[in-house]
């Protein structure tokens, strides 16, 4: 491999939300919160040594490269061709969560979603006055899907907006050309908006997976859809805080502006500079990365799958690992675990009780350190 995953990287006392925030007992394995433990690849530190040696931080625009270089990777990677003005630049996905759930409806209406799901997919209606509605997702040949019978029965006349992430965290799913197709069917039906958040889609672990974005099924499904995308995953740069929302359609980006406008600040420099140099310098870094990913994907699975009641289906995205604890027996497993010095969320934070996330984007030296903890909590 040409870059080191192996490295181990002291985050402590970084003010790292994952290592710091939990004021966890000294030398905790910390598994929560979705970034890596990788450093970013060097195309990016360079270009943010350039920013901070520039020496001067006042407000920017975003780069036209930027959006050049956005536009031409959706039609290379996912055949998905589209125009620069439908690009708004933001902050977070997480605030693009709640916009969007304030543009579309009125007070009042509903926001379907499955569970469990993000969090912030089920907690951003409320935000807003509008009414969370949720399904489940179900197990199906081995992996998480909708159920659609239930997401019909879920859908009222107030049914405005429909949140969709994939690929999906917790479960990992990459849906399928037909299940998004269904569901835009649904959709359309029935009029609602579809918000399709597809931040994990450079992150696709099983090869036979193809990440296909919603919007690029169709003319209509085009013009239904608020794509959310950023490289903050894949490239580690979440904290740097530069995403971006795709609107096709004039008349939804005219309401998502008007729900953000305001509320949003404009993106930082530094921001902007690293998601250039990600999208378009570290190609060769993101394939190893997923290959990396993979590997402790594979070695997880086969060390926990099974072991003492745990249950976990292959992931196809994602380096965030759904872990069914139920058949363990054990109520406060998430509190054992963390004696045993491993810190993971409980899925009850997903509105997925009796499961446990669990985050593998870390050295394969440290994951193997956690999973022994883990095992030895469960004996
Ligand atoms: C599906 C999904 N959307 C959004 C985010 C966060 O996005 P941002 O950091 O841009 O707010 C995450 C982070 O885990 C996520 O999993």
């Amino acid at each position: 491999m040409k870059y080191n995953f192996d490295e181990i990287i002291n985050r402590k006392n970084t003010d790292s939300f994952k290592w710091d925030f939990y004021n966890d007992p000294e030398g905790t394995i910390s598994m929560p919160v979705a970034d890596m433990d990788f450093r970013s690849p060097e195309p990016i530190l360079e270009a943010l040594r350039g920013v901070t040696e520039h020496g001067v931080f006042g407000y920017s625009v975003v780069p036209d490269e930027l959006k050049n270089v956005l536009q031409e990777r959706l039609e290379r990677l996912y055949g998905w061709k589209t125009e620069k003005e439908w690009q708004v630049w933001i902050p977070g996905l997480v605030p693009a969560i709640t916009a969007t759930c304030r543009a579309i409806g009125e007070v009042g209406d509903g926001v379907l979603t499955s569970i469990p799901v993000y969090h912030p997919f089920h907690l951003a209606p409320n935000y807003v006055g509008k009414k969370l509605q949720t399904f489940p997702m179900i197990e199906q040949n081995n992996r998480w899907t909708f159920d659609f019978e239930a997401l019909e029965k879920a859908i009222t006349p107030d049914t405005k907006l429909f949140m969709l992430c994939n690929p999906y965290n917790p479960s990992g799913t990459v849906f399928t050309k037909e299940e998004l197709e269904k569901l835009v069917t649904i959709c359309q039906k029935n009029n609602i908006v579809i918000c399709a958040d597809e931040i994990h889609c450079d992150l696709i672990l099983d090869i036979d997976k193809k990440h296909i974005p919603l919007a690029s099924l169709s003319q209509e499904a085009e013009n239904m859809t608020i794509t959310l995308l950023a490289p903050s995953k894949t490239f580690n740069i979440a904290g740097l805080g530069c995403s971006v929302a795709v609107i096709p359609n004039p008349e939804l980006r005219q309401k998502f502006n008007a729900a953000k406008d305001g509320f949003f600040p404009p993106l930082p420099r530094h921001s902007m500079v690293a998601a250039l140099s990600a999208y378009r310098d570290c190609e060769d870094w993101r394939l190893q990365l997923v290959e990396y990913l993979k590997a402790n994907h594979d070695y997880l699975y086969q060390e926990l799958n099974g072991y003492k009641g745990l249950k976990m289906l292959p992931l196809e995205a994602t380096y965030l690992a759904w872990i069914d604890a139920s058949g363990t027996g054990i109520p406060d497993i998430q509190e054992r675990i963390l004696k045993a010095g491993v810190r993971l969320i409980d899925g009850k934070l997903f509105m997925g009780e009796g499961f446990l996330r669990l985050n593998f984007a870390c050295s394969k030296i440290v994951l193997e350190e956690g999973i022994k903890r883990i095992k030895e909590a469960l004996k």
